[in-house]
């Protein structure tokens, strides 16, 4: 049997590596506490499930939907974007659903990358970005995310020649895995540089709802110009947990909206119906869901801030997102540290590098576990290193 190379490119995905390690720890008996994937613990709201149980009865749901959506998916998603972010939709040419924000980036970077251009990916940054646009035939630039520039793409240390065979900026803010925000005046300057340089921006809204402290996210598509040069890509995985529904939505620029649509025409036949219809749920009668999670994200997040403190790890508590991007303590790589954390204490983190080179130096913590659990992860890690300081 011959398989094509395009799989050979990508690494193995971080977090089918990791589900492997935790099954063999579970396999041997060990209560291992998985801080690795970003899989919120709690269920779907009530409202959505109902929805989708009645539509799931009403046999008029079971044939092939179109990849269009269906015209009440299409008014609701407007009239989210237009109560929650201001922006003002077309529902016939400007929004179409997505199977979730990860199918999106895969198909986007297929619709819009030949092989010889360039995907301007951040790093460390969601495995897709660059995994899509690998399998488009296309090549990756990495724009690191420093820690100095609050995370956000240098734009302007980009190559000449690079940018001028880019086709495709990802951005994606509130950020995973930094946690990062953006800071006032970034996407008009994407907006700038897409225009200047003749790129499609393409904003990946996955956090946008999981929001503290009184911080309310942006969506790219109020930036002014936003609609001409990119599109947004909005999940429903994670302000609603939602990640099993595989749902989502593309808005913006017309013409890059219709060109994933008709590519996704010919690989999927669109979203199932009742799910339309529990999504529509979500985003009226469950409309403030996500304000419940962000409480209890807030809570955990707090929780963790503290018992890192008390281990000697700073962090500057995040903003937005159920992530924390952590400095290994001194002495070790992200992968020797993930290493000794799961091996002495069975907790399981994500090593920085699997996001890319520039998260070597970190890990990253979900907050997608239960309280107790996640105080007992900490309570274990700290344990470890406290044993390892003594032993040093
Ligand atoms: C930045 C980012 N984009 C997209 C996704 C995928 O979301 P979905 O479940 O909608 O595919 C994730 C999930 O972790 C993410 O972190």
């Amino acid at each position: 049997m011959r398989f094509a190379k395009r799989l050979d490119q990508v690494p193995p995905y971080l977090f089918a590596e990791l589900e492997r390690k935790i099954a063999e720890k579970r396999r041997e008996g060990i209560d291992v506490i998985s801080l690795g994937i970003g899989d919120p613990d709690l269920p779907t709201p009530e409202p959505v499930i109902a929805a989708l149980a009645e539509a799931a009865r009403d046999p008029g749901t079971h044939q092939y939907p179109t990849n269009h959506g269906s015209d009440e998916f299409r008014e609701t998603a407007a009239g989210f974007y237009r109560e929650r972010f201001g922006v003002e939709l077309d529902t016939g040419s400007e929004i179409v659903p997505a199977l979730g924000g990860k199918e999106a980036v895969g198909h986007v970077a297929l619709a819009l990358l030949d092989p010889g251009d360039v995907s301007l990916s951040p790093d460390p940054g969601y495995p897709p970005y660059t995994a899509g646009p690998l399998f488009a035939g296309a090549d990756v630039h990495y724009l690191p995310l420093a820690e100095e520039n609050g995370f956000l793409p240098d734009l302007g240390s980009i190559p000449e020649k690079v940018v001028a065979r880019a086709n495709v900026l990802f951005l994606n803010y509130p950020n995973n895995p930094t946690g990062a925000i953006v800071e006032p005046g970034y996407f008009e300057r994407a907006v700038e540089f897409a225009r200047a340089n003749d790129l499609v921006v393409v904003h990946d809204n996955a956090y946008s709802e999981i929001c503290f402290d009184g911080y309310q996210a942006p969506s790219f598509l109020e930036t002014p110009g936003a609609k001409d040069v990119g599109i947004e890509i909005f999940s429903l995985s994670k302000g609603w947990n939602m990640t099993g529904w595989r749902t989502g939505i593309v808005a913006g620029n017309a013409d890059v909206v219709e060109r994933y649509r008709q590519l996704k025409t010919n690989l999927d036949s669109g979203m199932f119906e009742a799910v339309q219809l529990a999504t529509v749920a979500a985003l009226t009668e469950a409309r403030d869901f996500p304000r419940e999670m962000s409480e209890v994200y807030a809570r955990r997040r707090d929780l963790v801030v503290e018992a890192l403190a008390a281990i000697g790890l700073s962090v500057d508590p995040p903003k937005a997102t159920p992530y924390f991007w952590v400095r290994v303590p001194e002495g070790y790589t992200s992968e020797s540290f993930a290493e000794l954390v799961l091996e002495e204490a069975a907790v399981v983190v994500s090593p920085g590098p699997s996001y890319g080179p520039s998260g070597e130096g970190f890990f990253r913590v979900s907050l997608t576990v239960a309280d107790d659990r996640l105080e007992e992860a900490v309570r274990r890690i700290e344990s470890t290193l406290r044993a390892g300081i003594i032993e040093a």
